[in-house]
């Protein structure tokens, strides 16, 4: 299996955790892309499901698609959330927010009854923080804040330099709540909670990558086939 196919088989897997009538948020990325397409099949066939996107571009994926959107305005809690990941670690920590999703993500997490994360198996990790942790800010500040979260992320035991997410074109990537986006290069975060408490802590981060204890089944494609990890 390619990256692809095992980004499809992970999305079809999850499929089986979808029941009739469920409230469910809708993941970001190519593999949540997966997960959204073979969605609307099911609902083609007659499955019925409202579904809050987590990000403008699924809110148009799922559309186009007629699948049934609602908001969390109207549907406060979620039975279920489909999302990818940049890493996933044994205890099914996370990183997110490569796609600069992550806000809207983890509150989408945050307000379901449970969250299955969908990978290939790339992104699979022993220790998280290979891949750069996206933190969104504020704009107002910035230079102040990404030197706050560097001191934080050096002060939690994985120093880096944490620059802002650029454009092309060399502009501030913008995300869909008009934030900026800063990426940390911190190679190993030995203390996902400590450091997750610091970023926190500091005034201009709206929120981070850092997905602890949201998750609590990793559905997860290799070459060689579908596993799921549960985590109690
Ligand atoms: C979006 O902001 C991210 O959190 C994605 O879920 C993550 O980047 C995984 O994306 P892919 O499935 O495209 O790798």
């Amino acid at each position: 299996m390619d990256v692809e196919t095992q980004k499809h088989a992970a999305a079809a897997r999850a499929l089986d955790f979808v029941r009739q009538g469920m409230r469910l948020g809708l993941g970001t990325g190519s593999t949540a892309a997966h997960f959204v397409a073979l969605l609307s099949e099911r609902v083609r066939a007659g499955l019925e499901v409202v579904a809050v996107p987590t990000s403008e571009v699924t809110r148009a994926q799922a559309e186009r698609l007629g699948i049934v959107l609602t908001t969390l305005d109207e549907t406060p809690q979620l039975d279920l959330t489909v999302d990818g990941a940049d890493e996933i670690a044994p205890d099914l920590s996370l990183i997110k927010g490569g796609g600069g999703a992550l806000l809207r993500e983890k509150i989408v997490a945050t307000a379901s009854a449970r969250m299955i994360v969908i990978a290939d198996q790339s992104k699979w990790v022993e220790v998280l923080g290979r891949f750069p942790l996206p933190i969104e800010i504020v704009p107002f500040g910035a230079t102040f804040t990404r030197r706050a979260v560097e001191a934080a992320a050096a002060a939690a035991g994985c120093p880096g330099p944490a620059p802002l997410r650029q454009t092309a074109s060399g502009h501030p990537f913008v995300t869909d709540g008009g934030h900026w986006l800063i990426d940390a290069r911190l190679q190993r975060i030995s203390d996902p909670q400590g450091l997750a408490a610091r970023l926190a802590a500091v005034p201009g981060v709206v929120e981070h990558g850092l997905f602890i204890a949201l998750a609590r089944t990793a559905i997860v494609a290799g070459p060689t086939g579908v596993r799921v990890v549960e985590q109690p």
